[in-house]
């Protein structure tokens, strides 16, 4: 890996805790798995500088640092996404326009984005802008890897693996889904796609 190694630290959320539709036990949860994926990150940076090039362990342990790596930034990026304090997206934003554009309207992205976080499995509900065209998709993102596409900004996720809502609202992800998209924080996300 890196001749210079990085050591990351998990990023805290506490500021969270509180928001509405999702239990502190539910969050505190959410971040002790996160937190996982960091120390794995750093654990896994230690493996590869230490094993042997060529060898299964080795192939094993570069094959894994991707699924790690994603399950670190995906949950920063979720966890930074939402907020107590949900205002909507602002209709003169440079966003709003292009999810017009994209979408052909707002409630249209809207119903699109939904449809994509009810996809069987476990996984990750992403609108992302392709640098090429400017575009905005949304995908699915399976586990944290599976589905990724090349040279995307990514600018919401939503988190649909079962941990994420389970605790609250059992089987009923359609409900999640619903008190997610009255959370995200449209300030940071629309600051991603002026960035
Ligand atoms: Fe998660």
């Amino acid at each position: 890996m890196n001749l210079k190694k990085m050591i990351y630290q998990p990023q805290q959320f506490n500021n969270l805790l509180g928001i509405s539709g999702f239990s502190d036990t539910l969050l505190k949860n959410h971040f002790t798995l996160y937190e996982g994926y960091v120390k794995n990150v750093n654990l896994l940076n230690d493996l590869i500088s230490t094993s042997k090039p060529g060898t299964p362990e080795y192939s094993e342990i570069r094959r894994r640092f991707g699924w790690e790596w994603n399950g670190m930034r995906m949950h920063e990026i979720y966890f930074n996404n939402i907020t107590k304090d949900y205002k909507e997206l602002d209709i003169k934003s440079l966003l709003y326009n292009e999810l017009v554009v994209s979408f052909c309207s707002y409630e249209k992205w809207l119903e699109d984005f939904k449809s994509v976080g009810l996809t069987r499995g476990i996984g990750w509900a992403v609108l992302v802008k392709d640098k090429i065209t400017n575009t905005l998709m949304n995908i699915w993102v399976g586990e944290h890897d599976t589905g990724q596409l090349a040279d995307q900004e990514i600018l919401l996720v939503m988190d649909v693996w079962e941990h994420s809502y389970m605790t609250d609202y059992g089987i009923k992800r359609v409900d999640y889904i619903e008190k997610f998209i009255q959370s995200i924080n449209w300030v940071v996300v629309a600051g991603r796609y002026n960035k």
